[in-house]
């Protein structure tokens, strides 16, 4: 279309009219064709001065495209077109999972009722956190969900995740290689432990209960996952610990010390049921002063006879 557009406008010219065609390509063309009968009249030199010109204000546009090309390759959202019928494919099954499963408390469209909050910018990571640990779906209205075998699949959860993700975005699931548990700073993480989480999961996260019938679960079960997307999702009474608080490295550090608290062999002696280094200082207190106070009794009684 172009193309015909173009011979036809040159060949009238006079009018200056393009009959057809994008303004743009019409007066491009027209003003070329008056250049071309321009330099028949003058000289030589001029013409080829004006070819040239031509020639490098072609050759600009062609590296200005080229340019422009490269950027774009280069600077483009790694949007992968491959990925995206995936990606889709998740977000209809998560949808189909959600209205069997969910709406009835959270509301057809995730913006919640008055059995459950909003879901919409929650995203996959609480999404993750709460049908992972089985406190969604919830059973029945309680003062906090408990954790309990999950009843979807890995799948079916992050195709859940995928759905909630894509009605408002938020925090999305959190990587936690194997790699960077291995790498965390072990010590770091237990400072940071014993500063933001032991007031609540006790000195070695054995849990404890809070008010009105609230309490801080044992640790012992969340997977390092689990225990960034609590951080960051703040489930029910626990606080948001976000990255400008705990940045990803501090964050992985803690996990890695949940994980090593999990795993590691008590350090020697009796554990006392890892209560933590004050009532277990107090048990020896008791046990060891109980056990001087009985020798002075014995001793006392003995000297009266
Ligand atoms: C019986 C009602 C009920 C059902 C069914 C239910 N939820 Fe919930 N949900 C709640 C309530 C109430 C809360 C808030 C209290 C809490 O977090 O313990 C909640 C909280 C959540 C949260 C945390 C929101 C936040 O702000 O961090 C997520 C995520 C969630 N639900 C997802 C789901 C998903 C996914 C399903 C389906 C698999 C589901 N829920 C099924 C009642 C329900
Ligand atoms: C104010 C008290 C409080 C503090 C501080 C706190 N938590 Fe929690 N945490 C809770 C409560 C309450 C829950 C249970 C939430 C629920 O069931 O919805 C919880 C749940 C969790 C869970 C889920 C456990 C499971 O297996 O289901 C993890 C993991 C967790 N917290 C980690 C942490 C970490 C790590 C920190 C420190 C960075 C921390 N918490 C600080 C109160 C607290």
């Amino acid at each position: 279309m172009t193309a015909s557009s173009g011979t036809s406008s040159s060949s009238d010219t006079p009018s200056g009219i393009p009959p057809s065609g994008t303004p743009a390509s019409g007066t491009a063309a027209s003003r070329s064709s008056v250049s071309v009968a321009a330099t028949k009249r003058f000289s030589r030199g001029r013409r080829s001065s004006a070819r040239r010109r031509r020639r490098s204000s072609a050759l600009v546009m062609v590296l200005g495209l080229l340019a422009t090309g490269v950027l774009w390759t280069v600077l483009a959202p790694g949007g992968n077109a491959a990925q995206t019928p995936d990606a889709n494919e998740a977000v209809r099954q998560g949808r189909a999972l959600y209205l069997q499963g969910c709406s009835t408390c959270h509301g057809l469209g995730a913006q919640g009722t008055n059995t459950g909050p909003s879901l919409i910018g929650v995203g996959a990571a609480a999404v993750d956190f709460q049908v992972s640990t089985g406190r969604m779906p919830l059973a029945a209205p309680a003062a906090q969900a408990d954790r309990k075998p999950p009843i979807y699949s890995a799948t079916q959860i992050d195709q859940l995740a995928a759905y909630i993700q894509s009605l408002g975005g938020g925090e999305e699931v959190p990587k936690v290689t194997d790699a960077a548990l291995n790498d965390a700073d072990l010590s770091h993480g237990g400072e940071l432990y014993r500063a933001n989480c032991a007031q609540c999961h006790q000195a070695v996260g054995q849990g404890a209960p809070l008010t009105y019938g609230k309490f801080a679960p044992s640790l012992s079960e969340a997977t390092p996952v689990q225990v960034v997307e609590a951080m960051r999702t703040g489930p029910e009474s626990m606080p948001v610990f976000g990255p400008r608080q705990l940045n990803e490295e501090d964050a992985t550090a803690i996990a890695a010390y949940i994980k090593h608290m999990k795993e590691a062999p008590s350090a020697g002696g009796y554990s006392l049921g890892n209560y933590g280094p004050v009532p277990e200082g107090l048990l020896a207190w008791l046990v060891g002063v109980g056990a001087l106070l009985g020798v002075c009794l014995w001793i006392g009684a003995r000297q009266k006879v």
